[in-house]
């Protein structure tokens, strides 16, 4: 039978601060973040499940994990500790080459997704380390992570980046969210705050057996190749901040949510069933200059959307959080009736004061411009053919651990044109750039290009401008901002401009982003992640 929606209310992840406050100066600070197999509650009527949880200790450690604030220029040092079993809770395909520790053990790395930091703080999915450190991946450099904060304030996420095993080892819990706040430009913002008014929802989605445990289809969609990989994960129940279908009670105000998709595969299209509007205030990690309304957010994974929603303007006594976006998306299945819901706002009648406003104007950061780019790159996804056979989605042929390509220079812009071959629809993401979607343009007579593709593997040789340049779709007004992952639409070349130095600053950056192992950029469907469409790069002086 069918677990009923709406009766477990919307629970506070723990906060944990990044930083100390000593005679009112805010002073760095050191944390111990564990890794622990435990059990956990995502339902009133569903056993509890068994999961990895980020905590600070076992008992305390939940799913999602806490989150963490961090103050701008202040900053945290974490020692992330493995504490887990000897074996997974779920089913991993040696065949697609991930990780294998030689004595045995989970691989596991963490990367805080949207941060600018040093690449031995990035969490490689080199550098991963079994329980107590006992062993540790070919490219890993120490215990300690340092995450600087010096860069514009917004919504950050950690999560798990190990090699082959990333969607495992988020699908059991191991993620969380990461808030770098920035007082003194944010306050006079005066957005809804306080731990009542400003939520982080963690929304993705899971299927659960009888049992409680979490089930994962691992029959692999090709017997041949890969007995047990499948495309893209997909589960029944929608999970925000580790319940199903939670509900909140909420009063007639202003509310701030920071929603982040942490699904392995499943965009979410959100809008509210009774038509009240979003006012998006940022996007993945940075504000947009003025806040956009609209009535429905698509949400690809990874993707973060900072908004408000007033209350006081609804007719109704209730609202959900609806989702009606395909799986896979954009042309999979439409969403069953389990997945068409997220969770239930019931408003409270009493008026309430309510001294939050809507500014007109955010935080002004530089505007997209193409004059400064210093190269034109072009990154390719395709699905690569082995004896006529769909193997692998592949970023420009080559595996994830083919040799580097791509040396951008530290305090530079380029703009990468990313052409996108396959059916789906495939979320963007790099590590420490931040971009903007310029354009997007239909491919014409795609089934020519692609062969060539197939053959030679170059862009510029198959002669992209003679096939990019069908229609054009506008970059949605709430999408415009500084991203840094984006949906990249199937059939179509999406044109961004990166910018690898701050957006806030002319500073490149406080730490030294030449040493290895250096970065990734990859698909953020973390099934196609594990199976090799992720690629490195290295920033150069
Ligand atoms: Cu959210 Cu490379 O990751
Ligand atoms: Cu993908």
């Amino acid at each position: 039978e069918k677990l009923e929606m709406f009766v477990d209310d919307l629970p506070h992840m723990p906060t944990i601060h990044g930083f100390h406050v000593i005679n009112g100066i805010l002073k760095p600070k050191s944390l111990k973040i564990g890794m622990f197999f435990k059990k956990w509650k995502f339902h009133r009527d569903l056993p509890a499940t068994p999961v990895f949880a980020y905590g600070t200790s076992k008992r305390t450690a939940t799913v999602p994990g806490p989150t963490i604030e961090a103050a701008y220029g202040v900053d945290t040092y974490v020692t992330w500790q493995n504490h887990l079993p000897s074996s997974h809770i779920l089913p991993w395909d040696p065949t697609i080459s991930p990780a294998i520790p030689k004595h045995g053990g989970i691989p596991t790395v963490v990367h805080l997704h949207g941060g600018i930091n040093e690449p031995t703080s990035d969490g490689n999915a080199d550098s991963w380390f079994t329980a107590g450190f006992n062993e540790t991946g070919p490219k890993w450099t120490k215990t300690t992570t340092h995450y600087v904060n010096k860069q514009q304030p917004g919504n950050m996420w950690y999560h798990d980046h190990a090699l082959g095993l990333t969607r495992v080892n988020l699908l059991a819990g191991l993620l969380g969210a990461y808030i770098l706040r920035h007082r003194s430009i944010e306050s006079p913002l005066r957005l809804p705050s306080g731990r009542e008014f400003d939520r982080t929802l963690i929304v993705f989605d899971r299927g659960f057996r009888r049992d409680g445990s979490i089930y994962m289809n691992a029959t692999g969609n090709n017997q041949q190749i890969h007995p047990q990989w499948q495309p893209e994960y997909f589960g029944d129940a929608i999970i925000v901040n580790g319940k199903a279908w939670p509900r909140l009670t909420v009063h007639r105000r202003k509310y701030r949510f920071r929603i982040i998709n942490a699904s392995n595969a499943r965009f979410f299209r959100f809008f509210f069933s009774n038509g009240l509007h979003f006012i998006v205030v940022g996007t993945d990690s940075a504000y947009l200059a003025k806040p956009v309304r609209t009535k429905a957010i698509t949400l690809a994974p990874s993707e973060i959307v900072d908004i408000v929603v007033d209350f006081s303007k609804s007719t109704t006594k209730t609202a959900i959080l609806a989702n009606n976006a395909p799986y896979p998306y954009p042309s999979g299945d439409p969403v069953t009736e389990e997945n068409s819901k997220v969770m239930k706002f019931i408003i409270n009648d009493e008026s309430v004061y309510d001294a939050s406003t809507i500014p007109n104007k955010l935080i002004q950061h530089p505007p997209a411009d193409v004059s400064t780019s210093v190269r034109t790159r072009y990154i390719a996804m395709f699905e690569y053919e082995f004896n006529g056979e769909p193997t692998h989605l592949y970023i420009n042929g080559l595996p994830y651990n083919a040799p580097v390509r791509e040396f951008p220079k530290i305090g530079t812009s380029e703009v990468w044109e990313v052409i996108n071959l396959t059916e789906d629809n495939h979320p963007l993401h790099i590590h420490l750039g931040l971009f903007k979607v310029l354009e997007q343009t239909a491919l014409v007579e795609i089934d020519e290009f692609k062969k060539c593709m197939t053959k030679k593997l170059d862009a510029v040789k198959c002669q992209i401008s003679k096939y990019a340049r069908g229609n054009k779709t506008a970059v949605t007004a709430h999408e415009q901002g500084w991203k840094n992952v984006f949906k990249m639409m199937p059939g179509h070349v999406t044109k961004i401009l990166v910018r690898f130095s701050y957006i806030h600053s002319n500073e490149s950056y406080f730490f030294d982003a030449t040493q290895k192992p250096g970065y990734v950029y990859h698909c953020h469907i973390l099934d196609h992640e594990d199976n090799m469409m992720m690629r490195p790069f290295e920033m150069v002086k």
